[in-house]
């Protein structure tokens, strides 16, 4: 056996998995494309017109670095959020920010809580991190913040993560309720507010931007509501000596130039953003319609994807998810306990959403055998 060098005990210890597949790979595997891309909860609209002209001009001055310190695009952060340039970090997507956030914070057995179910590239950095892992059940398809609190509590948490409007089931908590989580965590716990569907969700759920509590950072993302999932840019904001520990750590290069345009040319364009959250409300109700119709309680979503109860068991609501695939629907599902008895489908163009409703009933009788 040819010998390598040994990788370090934590990472050794991972399980060999591919935690994402993605539309890419199915489709590759398939053998066909799907014909409605309505899964991975990004936005079918795309991005601004204004945003594409500026980033195909662009395009030939993409042999040069990027700006290591994302000047242009934290500055017009910083005026769009109204906060001091350092309490802005710009990094590869909420995912990425994620990642360092975990590793600023999380060492060999630390304990971090979630919600069971939740966002799993956060428990994916935790684990990279040999961070210890403790989730709590959502409460009637919420994150149950009383749960979560007695978690960090009870564990000595460094960290608890809570996305509002949350993913996969699309519940949120309004803003005094998330404020008062906020203030109730002991101030060694950091607290990560994902806002990755701040957007779409009702305002009355987003907190007023505070960048004086040293123990919360803020994510936000251009991936969901901008149409720019692929570009790989997010944001977080908090108070700027927590911000300014992220220098130590972070990809200076990681954000590419094409990106830091494309982020600030997107913040300018209000009208088109607000264009497409009135298209995600519009189509979050057709696809409510849709589920209805066809016997399934669509759950109350504040994001730009609508998540089903298909009334039986997770090997039921799997069956569907299935069927849809095969049917050339490409949707995706919660897994944990409790949750997996539904459906995830995010909003598309009419025309995806189209072949949805062609397809659901179909999909829901093979499901059942008939
Ligand atoms: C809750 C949540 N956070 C973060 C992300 C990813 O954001 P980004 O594309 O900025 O990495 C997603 C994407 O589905 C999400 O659902």
């Amino acid at each position: 056996m040819t010998k390598r060098p040994p990788l370090t005990p934590i990472v050794a210890a991972l399980p060999s998995f591919v935690p994402f597949v993605g539309p890419e790979s199915m489709t590759r595997e398939r053998g066909r494309p799907f014909r409605a891309r309505i899964g991975a909860n990004e936005s079918s609209f795309g991005p601004s017109p204004k945003v594409i002209a500026t980033m195909q001009r662009e395009a030939a001055d993409q042999w040069m670095y990027c700006d290591p310190d994302n000047y242009d695009l934290k500055a017009a952060l910083a005026a769009h959020l109204n906060v001091p340039i350092g309490c802005v970090v710009v990094g590869e997507g909420i995912d990425g920010l994620l990642n360092l956030a975990v590793r600023m914070h999380v060492g060999e057995g630390t304990a971090v809580v979630t919600s069971l179910g939740a966002y799993p590239t956060f428990n994916f950095h935790v684990a990279a991190a040999g961070g210890r892992l403790v989730t709590v059940p959502f409460h009637k398809d919420k994150e149950d913040l009383e749960g979560l609190l007695d978690a960090v509590k009870r564990e000595k948490a460094r960290i608890v993560y809570l996305s509002n409007p949350d993913n996969p089931m699309g519940t949120w908590w309004e803003a005094g309720e998330v404020l008062r989580f906020a203030d109730a965590l002991p101030q060694d716990t950091l607290f990560i507010l994902d806002e990755a569907y701040g957007e779409t969700g009702p305002s009355s759920a987003q907190p007023p931007v505070d960048v004086s509590r040293p123990n919360m950072l803020l994510m936000r993302t251009f991936s969901k509501a901008y149409g720019l999932a692929g570009i790989r840019c997010g944001y977080a904001v908090g108070e700027p000596s927590l911000i300014q520990d992220f220098e130590k750590i972070r990809n200076h290069y990681g954000t590419s130039r094409m990106a830091q345009v494309a982020g600030a040319a997107a913040l300018q364009d209000r009208d088109w953003l607000t264009g497409v959250v009135a298209k995600v409300a519009a189509g979050r109700e057709r696809l409510a319609e849709i589920a209805r119709a066809n016997g399934l309680t669509p759950i109350p979503s504040g994001t730009n994807f609508v998540t089903m109860d298909c009334g039986g068991d997770g090997a039921f609501a799997l069956k569907v998810l299935q069927h849809l695939i095969s049917r050339d629907v490409f949707i995706r599902k919660p897994m944990a306990p409790g949750l997996d008895r539904c459906i995830r489908v995010s909003v598309g163009l009419d025309r995806e959403l189209d072949v949805f409703a062609e397809e659901l009933p179909g999909a829901l009788a093979a499901a059942r055998g008939n």
